[in-house]
């Protein structure tokens, strides 16, 4: 039975997952086409060319879904919520069909017991809008707050609180940047305007959520930069890759500007794309959480190629998942610590809004699922997160990534982090030994907050 933590009352146990990377259903009820669609048809993009067209098949498998849901005995579940469902070409008024969609998971979820927490971007964008230039236009901050009236409308009368975007980093980074997630655009750093256009989207989305009433949050990709070294050049580095990958995105929101990027040579218009009164519209409404994906520590050196101010270093000596990320748990206490040393006051109540790792997981002979090391994975996160309370941090939730494996975007279905197994050929679902595990913590974790 695992140890229940020192937890503030009212911490809230979830999962999380995204619309692309479950759903399937892609031609159903009206759905129009997103850019994961064609960045998936495009040869050699996705590893063996798999994309999301079926993918868990959750579209028509959702009331078992939350079934599992309901026995690891969740308080929340973080899902997205596929914006070409509800409008198919990006603009104008809604697909009933999209919507009631939505309003059936959600009836079910609340019916079990679990609060609905919905992201609004998770990176599948319609591809009309990528049609007319995706994110580096403008124009599509200004419908993404207007796809948020029609869905909060909808169900704002059920769920409290709203997740704006999903790691606008990453979305601008791998998709527009380097080119390894959709779009598909390898602009380098002429990708800045995405991260503005994507920031001045939640910006626009935050007021409409709040003229509703409603709870706003944001779910950033964080991760604390360890120079290689104590030498000025690695330290430089690593200040201007916190710059882009933390401060890019989290100082415009908590303080109203943008950090400083003057080691890539970008000024503070964002190539640009900053127009006045942008800065104050995305931090005029103060955010009531933020959410923090957390995968692992980043360290950084002095640049060896002209052209970007570090470089990556790996990390040794520790233990790697399938998909060769670094397991570092106590780099989740360090950014969490990190972050309320550098916002202090500023800083809203924090919920981990993903963390997991990925594991070559496969049903035994006798067809259970044991995941030693996700568990591993998932207790010194824990602990790492306790410590980070115990230090002052206000932590509120844990939604761990995934409830199910899924489409790992660029790798396809080759990575498995879910705490149930999915047979991609039968959509059979198997609970894994961390399911049980994350279920009998959370029992122990009520029982001793209701002693
Ligand atoms: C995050 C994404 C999520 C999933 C995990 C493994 O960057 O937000 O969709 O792919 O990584």
């Amino acid at each position: 039975m695992p140890q229940p933590l020192d937890l503030p009352q009212g911490f809230r146990w979830g999962v999380s997952t995204a619309a692309y990377q479950i759903e399937g259903a892609v031609d159903e009820d009206g759905r129009g086409p997103s850019i994961w669609d064609t960045f998936a048809a495009r040869p050699g993009a996705v590893r063996d060319g798999h994309t999301g067209a079926v993918a868990c098949d959750h579209y028509h498998r959702y009331p078992e879904d939350v079934a599992l849901m309901q026995g690891l005995g969740l308080d929340g579940y973080r899902f997205s919520i596929a914006w070409p469902r509800i409008q198919p070409t990006g603009a104008g008024p809604a697909n009933p069909a999209g919507l009631a969609f939505y309003d059936r998971l959600v009836d079910a979820l609340l019916t079990a017991g679990i609060t609905p927490l919905p992201t609004l971007f998770h990176w599948d964008l319609p591809q009309a809008l990528e049609d007319a230039d995706g994110w580096l236009n403008r124009d599509t901050a200004y419908r993404f707050a207007e796809y948020t009236a029609l869905v909060a409308d909808r169900l704002g009368d059920r769920v409290p609180a709203w997740i704006t975007l999903n790691e606008p980093f990453v979305h601008m980074v791998y998709g527009y940047a380097m080119g390894i997630h959709a779009p598909g655009r390898a602009l380098m750093l002429d990708a800045l305007p995405a991260a503005h256009h994507q920031l001045l989207g939640h910006g626009l989305a935050a007021a409409v959520l709040r003229e509703r009433g409603l709870d706003v949050m944001i779910a950033n990709n964080l991760t604390p930069v360890r120079p290689a070294s104590s030498s000025e050049a690695d330290q430089a580095a690593a200040t201007a890759y916190d710059a882009l990958h933390n401060r890019l995105f989290t100082d415009p929101i908590l303080l109203g500007h943008y950090p400083d990027l003057s080691a890539f040579g970008v000024g503070p218009d964002l190539g640009g794309s900053v127009r006045d009164g942008d800065l104050k519209l995305i931090a005029a409404t103060p955010l009531d959480g933020l959410g923090v994906n957390y995968y692992n520590p980043t360290r950084i050196a002095a640049p060896t190629d002209p052209g970007l101010p570090f470089t990556e270093a790996p990390i040794e000596g520790v233990p790697r998942t399938a998909f060769d990320w670094p397991v570092v748990p106590d780099g989740l206490r360090e950014l969490l610590t990190g972050l309320r040393d550098r916002y202090g006051a500023a800083l809203p109540p924090v919920t981990i809004t993903e963390n997991g790792c990925s594991v070559a997981d496969e049903p035994a002979a006798d067809g259970t699922v044991s995941d030693p090391d996700r568990i591993a994975y998932l207790a010194g996160h824990l602990d790492a997160l306790a410590a980070a309370v115990a230090e002052g941090v206000d932590v509120r939730g844990y939604f761990t990534w995934s409830l199910l494996d899924n489409f790992e975007w660029a790798e396809g279905y080759h990575q498995r982090f879910g705490l149930v197994h999915v047979d991609f050929e039968t959509q059979r679902r198997t609970p894994k030994a961390s399911y049980a595990w994350y279920r009998d913590l959370i029992t122990a974790h009520r029982a001793l907050q209701e002693r």
